[in-house]
């Protein structure tokens, strides 16, 4: 049941490969499969809900409070101003490093066509009109979803075990030398084959056991300790985790961009790895891990 279980299958005439017995196996269980793909909704609505909130404030700042009269306190903002030529131009300020966005970020097109100042572009947003009410019940509606769907994915990832051996980076696989060689087989497009594809390589390993391990939990956490609720019934124990509940909002907004890194580069990953392959993994379940190498050495 494990999700990636060495458990060889056999080739039906449904199977497009002509791969060998053994050599086809099924990769992902349909819990993990199930939990993925309602993961990816979660996120896509997190993220497009969490903008157009976003857009109530588009600023950032660290602390207890921020808002319109604190100028000098945000490090982060999206905006737009005249130039020097009374041009209107969207910029987007880290600190004081100003970047003209005059198009998408800070000024950019309406649906009906019309220049608006909008933090994010309502393609960007959901719902796509600037609606505060609605995007919070959205986001609100499937935070609780993803968090639901996290538990589940937890415990049958700890019962069956694919958490523990599949997913958490083994201490030899840790070595400095194995480490240089995933980068140095990445860098060149050199992906495993073979029996070595039939478990996660340490690359692997980090960047999934950092998502569900410390980025979304403090998704979640930071998310928490901007809820009125939550603070009245802890007495403001999470945002003090976080120096306040401005730094938490901050936080909040970090993860969310760490994360579409992580969506860019895992996505990217399974295009060069073999679309067709790794998406059938994640659907039906099926994986074919490809013949030997002609010389495999054993690793880690
Ligand atoms: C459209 C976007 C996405 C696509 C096409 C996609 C595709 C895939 C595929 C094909 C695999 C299997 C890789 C393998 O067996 O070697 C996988 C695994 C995984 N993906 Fe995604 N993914 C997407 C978005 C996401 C997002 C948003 C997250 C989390 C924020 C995520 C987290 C993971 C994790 C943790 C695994 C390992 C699951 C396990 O084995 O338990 N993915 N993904």
């Amino acid at each position: 049941m494990a999700s990636l279980a060495d458990t060889p299958i056999d080739l039906g005439a449904d199977l497009p490969s002509a791969a060998p017995p053994g050599r086809v196996y099924t990769r992902h269980g349909v819990v993990t499969r199930l939990c993925h793909w309602i993961n990816v909704a979660c996120i896509g609505f997190l993220i497009a809900s969490g903008l157009n909130i976003f857009n109530a404030h588009p600023s950032l700042y660290w602390g207890n409070f921020g808002a319109d009269a604190d100028d000098n306190r945000r490090w982060f903002e999206i905006g737009a101003m005249d130039d020097a030529a009374g041009k209107a131009v969207g910029i987007t300020r880290i600190g004081d490093v100003h970047i003209t966005t005059t198009g998408v970020l800070g000024l950019n097109r309406a649906s009906n066509g019309q220049l608006q100042q909008q933090g994010f572009p309502d393609w960007l947003t959901f719902p796509s009109n600037r609606d505060l009410a609605t995007a919070r019940r959205w986001h609100f509606f499937f935070a609780w979803l993803f968090i639901l769907n996290g538990l589940t994915y937890l415990i049958y990832g700890l019962v069956t075990r694919h958490l523990q051996d599949e997913i958490w980076p083994k201490l030899k696989q840790l070595a400095p030398a194995n480490l240089w060689h995933d980068i140095v087989s990445h860098a060149k497009l050199q992906f495993p084959r073979g029996q070595a594809d039939k478990h996660y390589h340490i690359l692997q390993r980090l960047a999934y056991s950092g998502m569900i391990f410390v980025l979304l939990p403090l998704m979640i956490v930071t998310g928490l300790s901007m809820s009125p609720g939550f603070n009245a019934a802890l007495g403001g124990f999470l945002p003090s985790l976080f120096g306040g509940r401005a730094s938490a909002r901050s936080i909040h907004f970090i993860t969310m961009d760490l994360t579409i890194a992580f969506i860019v580069i895992h996505v990217a990953m399974v295009i060069l790895a073999g679309p067709y392959n790794q998406l059938r993994s994640m659907i039906t379940g099926r994986y074919d891990v490809g013949p030997e190498p002609t010389a495999r050495k054993d690793r880690p």
